[in-house]
């Protein structure tokens, strides 16, 4: 089994939204067609207990997410789909990584900070209030999902950048600690086009609640991209492309000469109602079949279930062997062999 060439994680809490789309979904699909590389998708569902325990959602923000990725084009035969809390052996290494990560490295991590900062600025006596040891040890069951399949390279979002320099730190450890099975993964952030403006123009994201979920109804997308926020110029008025969050959204998914031909409009003026009405029908273009197949999936989880099963066999096929020799470094081994 040869490593992983690629490797990335989607956390299941939440809708799937068109930021994810931009950002994480449409590489990865683009990446999961190619024959010459080795690519792991999946479903971060232990990930999502952290900071959900709400069990009907983490279920459902399961399903949503597979049918997203699957209706959008993941090609499912070449690359590897699972689901994390298939593979046993995750969680195992996870407690092996456990056992040589020191506490205070996890201590500067950010995610960890910034709830303790939380905590001081609200004037709370105990900094750690409301902090669960998964939220402590997320970067250690990140880095158990990365060196699992040795993967070289791991696409993700700015945020996650720290959680990179944590795994090869761990991973560093135990290659002096024990033996040299670890591959140091590099970080992948494309800078270009991972970030899409949300409702507000702030940056998309669920924590800010301005997010456009991919396969909502036709008219609750149109409704919604009626509400982006935009300035009070007038209708005739010229208009700047570049503070716009509607021309903004419109470029991360339009072609350079659609782009260039709207920069065209933006300085003749284009009236906001237009420019909404056009944005919503051309994203309801690219998203309309696809939604239909995302329909179909949510309605039969069966289907959706025999394709991670199928991921499972394969990512398996590379975790069972390759954890049998991180035991046997640790000592963790038959006693009579
Ligand atoms: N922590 C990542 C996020 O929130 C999701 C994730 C979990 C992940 N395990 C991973 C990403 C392993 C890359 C590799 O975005």
């Amino acid at each position: 089994m040869k490593n992983a060439d690629f490797l990335t994680g989607i956390t299941t809490s939440g809708t799937p939204h068109l930021g994810n789309f931009v950002g994480a979904i449409r590489p990865a699909v683009q990446t999961s067609k190619d024959k010459n590389l080795i690519s792991y998708y999946f479903l971060a569902d232990f990930h999502s207990l952290i900071k959900c325990q709400n069990p009907d959602r983490v279920k459902k923000s399961t399903l949503e997410i597979a049918a997203a990725w699957i209706a959008l084009g993941l090609d499912t035969d070449n690359c590897i789909f699972y689901r994390q809390s298939d593979i046993p052996e995750i969680p195992e290494l996870t407690w092996i990584l456990t056992c040589i990560t020191s506490k205070g490295l996890m201590n500067r991590a950010h995610a960890y900070k910034a709830n303790v900062d939380e905590n001081k600025n609200t004037g709370n006596k105990d900094l750690d209030k409301n902090i669960s040891m998964g939220l402590f040890c997320y970067p250690i069951l990140m880095a158990a999902d990365i060196l699992m399949f040795n993967a070289k390279k791991v696409p993700v979002g700015r945020d996650q950048v720290q959680h990179l320099e944590m795994t090869r730190d761990i991973a560093a450890r135990f290659n002096n600690q024990y033996k040299k099975l670890f591959t140091y993964p590099q970080v992948v952030v494309d800078e270009s086009s991972s970030i899409l403006a949300g409702l507000d123009g702030r940056k998309m994201s669920k924590s800010y609640n301005n997010t456009i979920p991919l396969f909502d109804t036709e008219k609750r997308l149109r409704k919604l991209i009626m509400k982006i926020t935009t300035n009070s110029q007038g209708p005739d008025e010229p208009k700047d492309y570049k503070t716009c969050t509607l021309f903004s959204i419109f470029e991360a998914f339009a072609s350079e000469n659609e782009i260039k031909a709207m920069k065209k409009r933006y300085s003749q003026g284009i009236a906001w109602g237009t420019m909404k009405q056009y944005l919503f029908e051309y994203i309801n273009e690219i998203l309309k079949e696809s939604r239909n197949t995302y329909n179909e999936l949510v309605n039969s989880p069966g289907d959706i279930e025999n394709i991670l099963k199928k991921g499972k066999t394969k990512a398996r096929e590379y975790s069972v062997p390759f954890l049998a020799k991180i035991r046997h470094a640790t000592g963790i081994q038959s006693l009579s062999q």
